[in-house]
């Protein structure tokens, strides 16, 4: 039997135990490629005839299993026959495993995702190391397709619809031991019991595995039954997308309701339903984010500088939420307020998100312990980095970093959190402004995913690296920007938020303009979206930019801000707030159609995009792209601003703007960088 390969190994010792190792060459990251697939072909191909007592897949890395198909190798079908001979190769590939003449076994010992976890699932057994880094799930859903390598079937037939169901329409990521939980692994072991654990448990094992499936499993799937659960589960995945916008999720409800009760050929659909949705222009963009993810993903390199302590200075909405996020993550971190009550609260507020977050005690206390307030502001000596996020007001945040340029180790970073204000506005007043960077953090910071990096042509490469890094270490997606008013994110935002106040000024209700965004792909509309930032953030965003742009604020705006109605924070805005939920009424409206509405919405912000990409903002349209998608959550199955325009075509788009330019004046003007947003250019 030959024993190595290009990315396998594979060992037969004295007591007939076959190991079988994955360590994809010349990548830190096992995936299956079409070469490891094809290699496994050979390896199953070889080992299914000697005698063996078991077979173990393991990883011969230490990050982890398999993080799933190659993503790369799936913009590269040239057709449907294509896209469904590779998949049929993997089924076939999984099939082999299943039919293997001994129990097999996967020995988990980090990621396991997609088709890493339809591999394992093909294994009689899965065994995964109890470890923070061991993260299972089936999160094709999130390319805009869903299983194909038998996946469907197995998880259906593992875990009943719903468990199965759950895990591939969310396509969420979960522990080790929410796996074990939920029935998807047989065993989580600690590291020290981890390699014997596999021999352990297959001394005794069957095979095929005998597992008892709970009655309820198959009277779910009885014929009569079937429409009742699949209507649940449609419903339900209804509340979060729109078939038109994400067809895999509706599919993939159709293809269990369909054809759960004959393998084969539930197989022959799965394998048929994704061939034609990695055709569709849903999944190429979305396989377009996750590589603009990857992109961004690729600037968080180690910083030179050691980086442990973070001291932050305003511990209000977004200071307390990146304060609390920072020690979550493994930070020490001091948080200086100039009030006392904030601080409190401060506390409070880390304990109710961590409860949420584990139920873990010691991790609980753990974080908590790293998360001190310092009225005094001591931290401001210590720190390696310190975050200033302050009222947006330039003059106090020149104050703040005047006092923190005295107290600061020299080596100390310097990073204000203003969504709008350009960097020299602040580093004026400083002896050194290259240690000054912008890290623009979004809101709510524990579930937006990005972060501006801004420079001005002052800021050091080591206070630039340092934010990069720092970026990282806290799971979040580094953008780099210039040192412009409003930055990207804000500057494309605002008009788009703005025409929505407009609109709301002219009678049109809240819920009408929302309901228009989101028919649009936005996950939220842009009136609740202002409520959430906050109106006065809003209107001193809008004030700074409109310093320097064509931007008109709406009264409406103003008057809001007076009465101190400044959205969620204080239960009203332009929705009134219960329990944190907006109190929404009905969205009739007879005075203009969803789609006007929504291109009024539309056209200001890819009118703001093209200037941003021609005035050089972001270094290219790939970055704006991911800039507008992780920062906003703008449709990312239309893959991003840009993209759409280029889809759409640049002459029609422009028609559209002319004619809106004329209904609604000179905000629909086209602007600069239309002309060079060819997609050759
Ligand atoms: P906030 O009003 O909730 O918090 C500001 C905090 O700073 C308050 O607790 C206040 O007591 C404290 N503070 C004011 N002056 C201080 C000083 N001199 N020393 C110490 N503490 C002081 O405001 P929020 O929303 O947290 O905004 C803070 C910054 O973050 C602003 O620059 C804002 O533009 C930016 N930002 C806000 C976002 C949002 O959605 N609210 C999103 C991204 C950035």
């Amino acid at each position: 039997m030959k024993t190595s390969y290009n990315n396998w190994k594979v060992e037969k010792d004295e007591d007939h135990f076959i190991t079988v190792t994955v360590d994809k060459a010349k990548t830190s990251t096992n995936v299956l490629s079409r070469e490891v697939l094809t290699e496994l072909q050979t390896i199953l191909d070889e080992v299914k005839k000697c005698s063996a007592k078991a077979l173990i897949f393991q990883s011969g890395k230490n990050n982890g299993f398999i993080a799933g198909a190659d993503v790369n190798e799936f913009s590269g079908f040239n057709s449907y026959n294509d896209a469904l001979k590779a998949i049929q190769t993997g089924q076939h590939l999984m099939n082999s495993i299943e039919n293997l003449p001994f129990p097999t076994l996967a020995l988990i010992n980090g990621f396991c995702l997609g088709g890493g976890m339809e591999l394992a699932l093909a294994c009689d057994y899965r065994i995964a190391l109890d470890h923070e880094n061991c993260k299972l799930g089936l999160p094709e859903i999130k390319l805009g397709i869903h299983p194909g390598f038998g996946g469907t079937v197995r998880a259906n037939r593992l875990l009943g619809v719903f468990k199965a169901m759950n895990l591939m329409l969310s396509g969420r990521i979960i522990s080790a031991k929410s796996a074990k939980k939920m029935g998807l692994v047989d065993d989580v072991v600690a590291t020290r019991h981890f390699k014997k654990s596999a021999r352990q448990w297959l001394q005794n094992s069957s095979h095929p595995v005998q597992r008892k499936r709970p009655f309820y499993y198959s009277l779910l799937e009885f014929e009569l039954i079937r429409p009742i659960v699949s209507y649940i589960l449609q419903k339900n995945v209804s509340k979060r997308v729109q078939k038109k916008h994400y067809p895999a999720a509706f599919e993939l409800i159709n293809l269990w309701q369909q054809y759960v009760n004959d393998t084969d050929l539930m197989m022959k659909k799965e394998a048929e339903s994704v061939a034609s949705l990695l055709s569709s222009e849903t999944a190429q963009n979305l396989i377009r984010v996750f590589h603009l993810q990857n992109q961004l993903k690729s600037l968080t390199h180690e910083s030179s500088q050691p980086m442990q302590h973070i001291h932050i200075i305003g511990g209000g909405v977004m200071g307390g939420d990146i304060a609390i996020w920072c020690a979550y993550k493994g930070f020490t971190v001091t948080v200086h307020d100039k009030s006392n009550e904030i601080l409190a609260r401060l506390i409070h507020r880390a304990h109710q998100f961590l409860s949420k977050k584990s139920t873990d005690k010691r991790l609980i206390q753990s974080v908590m312990d790293r998360l001190i307030p310092d009225i005094n502001n001591f931290g401001l000596q210590k720190a390696d980095l310190i975050i200033e996020a302050i009222i947006e007001d330039a003059k106090a945040k020149q104050h703040v970093f005047k006092y923190a340029e005295k107290k600061a180790r020299p080596e100390c970073i310097f990073a204000t959190n203003t969504s709008s204000i350009p960097l020299h506005e602040i580093y004026q007043v400083l002896d050194n402004p290259s240690r000054l960077v912008g890290i623009h953090f979004f809101n709510p910071v524990a579930k937006m995913p990005l972060i501006e990096v801004v420079s001005s042509s002052q800021t050091s490469a080591s206070a630039k690296q340092m934010a990069y890094a720092f970026s990282g270490k806290i799971g979040k997606l580094p953008l780099p920007v210039s040192s412009t008013p409003g930055f990207l994110v804000n500057r494309i935002l605002m008009p788009y938020l703005l025409e929505a106040i407009e609109l709301y000024s002219e009678g049109v209700p809240a819920t009408f303009i929302d309901q228009a965004a989101k028919d649009f792909g936005m996950p939220m509309g842009p009136i609740e979206l202002a409520d959430k930032v906050g109106l006065d953030i809003c209107l001193s965003v809008a004030n700074n930019l409109a310093q320097s742009k064509d931007v008109t604020v709406p009264a409406i705006l103003k008057e809001k801000v007076n009465n101190g109605w400044l959205g969620l924070k204080s239960n009203r805005g332009f929705y009134n707030y219960k329990k944190g939920q907006p109190v929404k009424g009905k969205t009739a409206y007879q005075g203009l159609t969803l789609s006007q509405v929504s291109n009024r919405l539309m056209f200001r912000l890819f009118n703001e995009a093209a200037s941003c990409l021609d005035e050089k903002v972001v270094e290219n349209a790939d970055y704006l792209d991911a800039g507008i998608i992780f920062g906003t959550g703008f449709a990312p199955f239309l893959g991003g601003p840009i993209h759409y325009i280029q889809h759409q075509g640049i002459e029609k788009m422009d028609h559209t703007l002319v004619d809106l330019s004329k209904n609604f004046g000179e905000r629909f003007r086209p602007g600069t960088g239309w002309q060079h947003l060819a997609p050759s250019s």
